[in-house]
């Protein structure tokens, strides 16, 4: 039998991010005004074990709403700051003031001993990366992860941002990440299986060869940071556990340029990848309605972060040896098909 030719040669291995992200010096603790109220681990750092029900009530849905859309405003206001320069400290201090300044405590301060009251994962970091001396490079891609807790309910929501000029496989990887979190919200239905997220996701992954990060995953989200309920990227058909009308829960998918596989750096937060490729992700809030999930973490006008992503330019496509961009420079209007 004949060997079966390659059509596209071998595909390349995608290179790690360079030079790597390292740690920086971390500010002291800011301090958080008496009569702002706290949640439960605000000063012990100990959420304890999970108690709340998956599914809220009118009164906690109404406050879910306003905290949502306050969280949104702060996601915005810090993705303003996004220049090369800006170090992820002072995006911290921003953060912080705006929560405060809004009534709420930055639900990371503190929760299980984090030091900070936003994370920021830049370039290669998947996830809880903490804000630090580092200034922003131009080229970096930089998630920043807001969540509020006011009236006694957190929203959670983050955007990754361009840096600059940031290298065209990086915006693929940023556009792709966000169209995953749209794919799965579309998605899920009321009474529907978490699995359904997986289903949404890891094939738009695949199909622009991106990994989808395992070992970080949503979750149930209100009256507790972090609920009993797991909300998994990747497809698992054993993932049925329905998503019942009035459950709040978190969509929140870690896309990767190469492996999805995670390492963790010595202070017990900092999730890379291990083979140090690029990764982002994007997350909002939902509450699943008769109509299906709803966002809570968008402004009353109904802005997010997200939407202002500037569209990845297309991918060049050679035609005639020149690039498809090259061609419509050079003026020459009529390609050949
Ligand atoms: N906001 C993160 C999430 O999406 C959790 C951060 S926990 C922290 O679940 F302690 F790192 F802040
Ligand atoms: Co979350
Ligand atoms: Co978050």
């Amino acid at each position: 039998m004949a060997k079966r030719k390659r059509r596209n040669g071998p595909v390349a291995k995608p290179a790690a991010s360079l030079p790597p992200i390292a740690p920086g010096l971390v500010s002291p603790t800011r301090r958080v005004p008496a009569e702002i109220e706290r949640p439960p681990y605000g000063v012990s750092g100990d959420p304890g074990p999970s108690v709340s029900s998956l599914v809220r009530t009118p009164d906690e849905i109404a406050a879910m709403r306003r905290t949502g859309a306050a969280a949104a405003e702060i996601l915005l206001r810090a993705g303003e700051l996004v220049e090369p320069g800006i170090t992820t400290d002072e995006i911290d201090s921003v953060v912080h003031d705006l929560s405060v300044e809004m009534g709420g405590y930055p639900s990371p301060l503190n929760y299980r001993g984090y030091p900070k009251s936003v994370c920021t994962s830049v370039n290669e970091v998947i996830c809880h990366g903490i804000p630090d001396s580092r200034p922003l490079a131009d080229g970096d891609i930089i998630n920043i992860d807001v969540t509020l807790f006011r009236e006694g309910v957190h929203g959670d929501t983050s955007a990754t941002f361009l840096v600059g000029d940031v290298a065209p496989d990086s915006r693929r990887l940023v556009e792709v990440t966000l169209e995953s979190l749209m794919l799965a919200i579309a998605a899920v239905r009321p009474g529907g299986p978490v699995r359904d997220i997986g289903q949404a996701i890891d094939p738009h992954a695949a199909k622009h060869r991106l990994g989808v990060v395992r070992e970080f995953i949503g979750h149930g989200v209100g009256t507790e940071f972090h609920t009993n309920l797991q909300i998994p990227h990747y497809y698992d058909r054993r993932l049925t556990t329905p998503i019942e009308i009035g459950t709040s829960f978190t969509i929140e998918p870690m896309l990767t340029l190469g492996g999805p596989e995670a390492a963790m750096w010595d202070d017990g937060w900092t999730a890379v990848t291990i083979d140090g490729t690029r990764t982002a992700q994007f997350e909002h809030t939902l509450l699943m309605t008769e109509a299906g999930a709803e966002r809570l973490t968008v402004t009353a006008a109904g802005e997010c972060a997200h939407d202002r992503l500037p569209a990845a330019a297309p991918e060049p496509v050679a035609v005639f040896g020149a690039t498809f961009s090259e061609t419509l420079a050079s003026g020459d209007r009529d390609i050949p098909t």
